[in-house]
C-alpha cells in the first residue's frame, strides 16, 4: 500500500538531494571544442584541429586517434581544459605528458585504463562511451609506444550538442558572480532566485547557461520550501534537506523539455523558491575565475497537464561494511488513486558509493511485463542526467502495476552506511518528471520511495 501515514512521517526527512544530478536534454559547448579550426602552431591548437604539428610535440597524433579524441574528448580536454578536466588531449605532446594524477605515468596510458574503467568511465557519462573499434584503435596505438603520425588529417567538427527547440525568456542567474578560489580544488557554491509571476505560468523548457566553462563541473536546480541567497555562498551541509529536484546538467547533457500540452506550475500567490547548486572543479589552479551559470527557462500560458517530480527508491538503507557489492530492490505496488500518471524522464541518484541502478515498471504485477524507467550501468555522483522514458513517450501507470528499484553500492569502509543528504551517506531515489500532478492532501514527491519494500 502507498501508505500515507508512513510518508506524512517521512515529509520532514525527505532530502531530493545531495549533490550532482542533470536534465533529461542539456547541451551547451560553450567555447569548448566545438570548432574545427586548424592552427599550424607548434605544440599548441584549438580543439577541434585536426592538422598534425610538427616542432616541440615531436610529431603529429596519427589520423585515426585524433579523430576519435576530437569526437569524443576534447568537449572537455581542450586546449585550454573544460567542465574539470585536469588536462587537454589536443597534441601528441599532450598525450606524453605526465598524467596529472599519476606523475611517473603517461597521459596516454590512462587513456587506454580509463577508457576500458566501467568504474570511471572516459567519456564521463551521460556521454557515449567508445565502441570496440575506437577502444582498439587507441589501445594499438598505445601498445605500439604512441608513435606520431604520418598524413595530414582530415579536419573534422564535433558535433554541438542538442539545445532546446523552446526560446528561453527567464533567466535564473545569481546577483553577482562567483568567484572561485585558485587554491581550492572542488566547491558547491548556491544561489537562490524567487520567481512570482504576474499571470499563471508554466515553466516548460530548461536550457543550461554555462558562462565559465573552465571551472564548471555540474549543475543542478531545486525547488526549495524557503527562500535562499540570491548572491552565491558555499552551499551549506544538509541544505539540500527538503530541496525537490527540477532540473539540472552535466558536460555531454543537454536541455530538457516537456511534451506539449505539458509545463511544470510556478506559484502565483507567494513565490516559487529556486536553488542553483554549482558543483565547480579547478583542478588546475586557476586565478580570478568567475562565473554566473544557470538556466534559462522557456515559458508559457499554462498547459493542459501541470507536471511534477516524484521519486522512487527507498528512505530506508544501510549498507554493511565491507561489502563492495552490496544491493537493495525496492517495490512499490501502484494504488488505485496512483493509476494513470505519464512517467516520462527520471534521474537516478545516489551517493559517491553507488554503482548503479534500475527501474522498472512490471505491468499488472511482480510477473508482467518490464519496461524500463531509467537504468545508469555506470552510476557516478557527478555526471546524474535526466533519461527520457521510452524515447520520452513515457509510460502511463494502471493500478497493481509494480515499480520496483535496484539500488548497488560499493562499501569497502569498515563502517555501515545510511540513508541521509550528507555526502558521506547514501540514496536511492530515482527522481521522476511526471504528468498530471498529484495533489492529495499528505502527498510529497517522496512518498513512493517512502512507501515503497525493501530486500537485499
Ligand atoms: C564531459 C567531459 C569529459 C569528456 C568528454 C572526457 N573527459 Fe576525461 N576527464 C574529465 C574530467 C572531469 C576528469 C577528471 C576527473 C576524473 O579523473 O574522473 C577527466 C580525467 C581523465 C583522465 C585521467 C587523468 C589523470 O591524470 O588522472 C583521462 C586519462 C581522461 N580523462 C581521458 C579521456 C579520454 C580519452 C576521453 C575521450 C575518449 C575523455 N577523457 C573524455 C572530463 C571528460
Amino acid at each position: 500500500m502507498w501508505t500515507m501515514k508512513r510518508t506524512f512521517g517521512l515529509l520532514s526527512v525527505a532530502s531530493a538531494a545531495a549533490f550532482g544530478a542533470a536534465p533529461v536534454a542539456l547541451i551547451v559547448q560553450s567555447g569548448c571544442g566545438t570548432s574545427a579550426t586548424v592552427t599550424p602552431t607548434a605544440g599548441e591548437s584549438d580543439a577541434g584541429t585536426s592538422l598534425p604539428l610538427d616542432g616541440s610535440a615531436g610529431g603529429a597524433l596519427p589520423c585515426d586517434v585524433d579523430a576519435i579524441l576530437a569526437a569524443n574528448c576534447r568537449q572537455c580536454h581542450a586546449s585550454s581544459p573544460q567542465f574539470g578536466s585536469p588536462m587537454p588531449l589536443v597534441t601528441l605532446g599532450d598525450l606524453r605528458a605526465d598524467a596529472p594524477s599519476a606523475p611517473g605515468r603517461k597521459v596516454y596510458e590512462l587513456v587506454t585504463e580509463r577508457i576500458a574503467d566501467d568504474r570511471r568511465p572516459m567519456p564521463e557519462p551521460p556521454n557515449r562511451r567508445l565502441d570496440v573499434s575506437e577502444r582498439a584503435t587507441l589501445t594499438a596505438w598505445v601498445a605500439a609506444g604512441a608513435p606520431a603520425g604520418a598524413a595530414v588529417c582530415a579536419a573534422k567538427p564535433i558535433e554541438p550538442a542538442k539545445g532546446v527547440t523552446c526560446k528561453p525568456n527567464l533567466p535564473i542567474a545569481p546577483a553577482a558572480a562567483w568567484e572561485m578560489p585558485a587554491s581550492s580544488g572542488d566547491e558547491y557554491a548556491c544561489y537562490g532566485v524567487e520567481l512570482k509571476p504576474a499571470a499563471p505560468t508554466h515553466v516548460v523548457g530548461f536550457a543550461p547557461r554555462i558562462d565559465n566553462a573552465s571551472i564548471v563541473h555540474h549543475i543542478v536546480l531545486f525547488e526549495s520550501d524557503k527562500a535562499y541567497s540570491p548572491t552565491p555562498i558555499k552551499c551549506s551541509a544538509g541544505g539540500s534537506l527538503q530541496w525537490r529536484m527540477v532540473s539540472a546538467w552535466a558536460p555531454g547533457g543537454a536541455g530538457f523539455e516537456l511534451p506539449p500540452d505539458v509545463g511544470f506550475p510556478l506559484k502565483t500567490t507567494g513565490s516559487t523558491h529556486y536553488v542553483v547548486q554549482m558543483h565547480y572543479s579547478n583542478p588546475q589552479a586557476l586565478p580570478n575565475q568567475r562565473d554566473t551559470s544557470g538556466f534559462d527557462l522557456c515559458t508559457s500560458t499554462p498547459r493542459t497537464y501541470e507536471a511534477d517530480v516524484l521519486a522512487f527508491g527507498t528512505q530506508e538503507l544501510t549498507i554493511p561494511p565491507n561489502r563492495p557489492t552490496y544491493a537493495s530492490t525496492c517495490s512499490i505496488t501502484v494504488p488505485p488513486q496512483l493509476a494513470g500518471l505519464h512517467l516520462i524522464a527520471s534521474m537516478p541518484h545516489m551517493h559517491k558509493l553507488g554503482t548503479s541502478m534500475t527501474t522498472e515498471l512490471l505491468s499488472g504485477g511482480p510477473a508482467g511485463a518490464a519496461t524500463d524507467l531509467g537504468t545508469t550501468a555506470n552510476f557516478s555522483f557527478n555526471t546524474q542526467a535526466w533519461l527520457p522514458i521510452t524515447g520520452a513517450s513515457g509510460v502511463v501507470t494502471k493500478a497493481n502495476d509494480v515499480i520496483r528499484t535496484r539500488c548497488a553500492w560499493n562499501n569497502a569502509t569498515g563502517d555501515a552506511v545510511r540513508f541521509g543528504e550528507k555526502t558521506a551517506d547514501e540514496m536511492c531515489y530515482s527522481f521522476t518528471v511526471y504528468y498530471p500532478r498529484v495533489s492529495a492532501p499528505l502527498w510529497s514527491w517522496a512518498a513512493p520511495a517512502a512507501a515503497s519494500t525493501c530486500r537485499e
